[in-house]
């Protein structure tokens, strides 16, 4: 291919090789523990890099001849979601074929309900439409089962279960982090690294004495970039031959909360507009273009609010420190201090705001380019 048809940057989906750039820090703190099998909770804003960051990480522990599942539940909705996605990452593993064969073979429990569509003897998998008539109880026992039966997959085991936080949204008494407690606890040669974004949430699953995964895990957060991401992207922009200020990267990154997979995206877009030199002011043409490509899901996510949300949104987006000033209130024509406070407070519930967001006047978006949208919007 042409050597400039080839974007150096990526977006959206989790990456690898040139388009990652190594947190070699937290990897070797996220690895000792693992390896000493103390579990990890990895807690970081959405976008962040977790994924990515779990998914090289368990390429090193591939290499010490550990054998690694990943979990993916971001789109959970029940039990049977959950052992759905669990039997998905079992039949992703590598060269594991015979181990699984026996694993499934091992799990009375299972095998019925498999062998309509999964040859035991071929190893041919297709897991997944036969359970579908299977009740609730059967689901929790074909989970429980399928957890006690990872002992036997290997030596040597890790669990990633990736926005793990979901689990508490199933409305289920606590029944599944309780059952993963029990298996944390039981497996002695498997450790699990969890990752999630609601932070606020996870603080209370590893702090509430009253809850089953009460001082678990190791909680570790998610560190945002030092300089390096800067001079990787400058190198980035170096290898086709684009020259980039360093301040252009300085301030993109703080326009979008150093969020790399926005940094990634908006290079992305400047590359494709074919710049020969970026500055801050490309940066800010290219992200708001970007951000208008997605005013539509603003606009759609906005009408689904109160007025008084939309108000508060408007001010936190717009002016993001002191929001609770007497001046912001009037001029967003917000009633009172309690009255947005309690618009604060669903749109943190909604997961619009950061859980961080403090008391101390600041509000931080979820999605960074929303708040780069209220400013580029509702201008005169
Ligand atoms: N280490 C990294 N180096 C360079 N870019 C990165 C890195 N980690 C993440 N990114 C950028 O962020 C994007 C999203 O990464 P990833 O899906 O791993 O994040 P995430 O935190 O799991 O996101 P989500 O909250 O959507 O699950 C990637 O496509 C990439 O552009
Ligand atoms: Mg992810």
């Amino acid at each position: 291919m042409d050597k400039l048809l080839v974007n150096p940057f990526k977006f959206g989906d989790p990456v690898e090789g040139d388009y990652y750039l190594p947190r070699p820090d937290l990897a070797n703190a996220v690895l000792q523990f693992l390896q000493n099998r103390i579990h990890v909770v990895l807690i970081g804003p959405r976008r962040f890099g977790k994924t990515s960051f779990a998914l090289n990480l368990l390429k090193k522990f591939e290499k010490e001849s550990y054998l690694c599942l990943f979990v993916d539940i971001y789109n959970i909705t029940s039990h049977r979601d959950f052992l759905q996605q669990m039997l998905r990452a079992l039949r992703t593993l590598k060269g594991w074929k015979g181990k699984i064969k026996d694993f499934l073979k091992s799990i009375p429990t299972l095998r019925p309900k498999f062998s309509a569509d999964f040859d035991l003897d071929t190893g041919a998998p297709s897991f997944g439409l036969s359970f579908d008539q299977a009740s609730d109880k059967d689901v929790k026992e074909l989970i429980q089962d399928v957890l006690a039966g990872i002992e036997n997959l290997g030596e040597k085991i890790i669990v990633v279960i990736d926005e793990f936080q979901k689990v508490t949204e199933i409305e289920d008494k606590g029944w599944l982090e309780a059952t993963l407690r029990t298996h944390m606890q039981q497996l002695r040669n498997t450790s699990f690294l969890f990752t999630g974004s609601r932070r606020s949430i996870i603080y209370d699953m590893l702090n509430n004495p009253d809850r089953p995964l009460y001082r678990s895990c190791q909680p570790i957060e998610f560190p945002s970039f030092g300089e390096e991401f800067t001079d990787w992207v400058l190198d980035k922009f170096t290898t086709i031959d684009i020259k980039c200020e360093r301040s252009a990267v300085q301030h993109l990154r703080t326009l979008v909360q150093d969020t790399p997979n926005y940094v990634q995206m908006v290079c992305f877009h400047l590359v494709a507009r074919g710049k020969s030199h970026i500055t801050e002011k490309e940066v800010d043409h290219a992200l708001g273009t970007v951000v208008r490509q997605n005013a539509y899901a603003y606009q759609t996510l906005l009408t689904s609010l109160t007025p008084t949300q939309q108000r508060a949104l408007r001010l936190a987006g717009r002016e993001g420190k002191q929001i609770f000033s007497k001046e912001l209130l009037q001029k967003y024509e917000i009633s009172s201090g309690p009255a947005l406070a309690s618009a604060i407070k669903s749109l943190k519930d909604k997961g619009i705001l950061d859980d961080e967001s403090s008391g101390r006047g600041t509000v931080i978006f979820d999605d960074p380019l929303f708040a780069v949208w209220f400013q580029i919007s509702f201008e005169n």
